[in-house]
């Protein structure tokens, strides 16, 4: 197969860090980034908040091709602190958290197949560093990640991994921002798939509610296909305010560790900005 193959399957040192091997992608696999990148920029100019545009244009991120991960570390810690570090794919929770809490992000060095531009499971390179590192430079979400890798370890043991990954996926993933240009995505599993950024934005079938860290901690989601429902912060402050300086300590011992809503769940107490018409979901969804 690919050399992403060869340098996926090297042993994981105790972080999982691996080198990136920049040296070793491919012509091909540098296009498909290019690809990517040329797709959004015609979709994402008038969905994505100012915080994430702003970052991908201090990042320089189009350059063309892959980025070189020190490289681009050494740009973005001067902003933010933050640094990229590569892993092989997934990895566990605990390692992940810790990371986080350091300020580094972990991201997959191999990228997809060209037959995958719209859809991938693992997250790729492109995934992790177009949909997650430019919202990095914002110093908010910066504080914002950190402190989510915080607030995993203290979680661990906890029973509660599941309402905190509902979080995880609903904002950083996920996310909409009621922004002063109006409803704009900040989310990275948004930004790095051309199809959701607009269906998050333009199309009646989903559910846009306001974010309530409770409410959403109960609420399971989606991997295998767009949201049912987005929920939507006012700013990022008011995100770091809700969380870092709330203790979940009370809120643990309420929940059960499972979901209490499923995805399309609307409550009476919920405030609605968009009460979805889910055709879309129950035509059987798949794009
Ligand atoms: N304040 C949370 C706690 O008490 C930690 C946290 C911060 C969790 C930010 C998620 C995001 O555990
Ligand atoms: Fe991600």
């Amino acid at each position: 197969m690919t050399a992403s193959y060869h340098r996926a399957s090297q042993p994981p040192s105790a972080d999982y860090t691996i080198p990136q091997d920049w040296e070793d992608y491919t012509a091909q696999e540098h296009n498909t980034w290019n690809i990517l990148y040329r797709r959004l920029m015609e979709v994402l100019p008038k969905r994505a908040d100012t915080a994430f545009l702003e970052g991908l244009k201090a990042l320089d991120l189009n350059k063309g091709g892959i980025p070189h991960f020190g490289r681009l570390s050494d740009e973005l810690e001067k902003l933010t602190g933050w640094r990229v570090v590569a892993v092989p794919g997934l990895v566990p929770d605990e390692v992940f958290f810790d990371h986080l809490a350091n300020r580094r992000f972990p991201a997959g060095n191999f990228i997809r197949q060209p037959d995958q531009l719209n859809y991938i499971q693992e997250p790729d390179v492109f995934h992790d560093v177009f949909g997650h590192v430019p919202m990095l430079a914002n110093p908010v979400f910066a504080d914002y990640m950190e402190a989510y890798g915080k607030g995993g370890l203290r979680a661990l043991g906890t029973g509660c991994l599941k309402n905190l990954a509902a979080l995880y996926w609903y904002t950083v993933e996920f996310g909409l921002i009621n922004s002063s240009e109006g409803m704009r995505i900040y989310g990275a599993g948004i930004v790095s798939s051309p199809a959701e950024s607009v269906f998050s934005i333009d199309a009646p079938d989903p559910n846009r509610i306001a974010y309530d860290t409770e409410r959403l901690m109960r609420t399971d989601y989606r991997i295998d296909d767009f949201q049912q429902t987005y929920f939507v912060i006012d700013s990022y402050e008011d995100l770091l305010e809700k969380t870092l300086n709330t203790d979940f300590g009370p809120l643990y011992e309420r929940l059960s560790g499972g979901f209490d809503y499923t995805p399309e769940t609307i409550l009476e107490t919920d405030k609605v900005f968009t009460q979805g018409t889910q055709a879309y979901a129950n035509k059987g969804g798949r794009f």
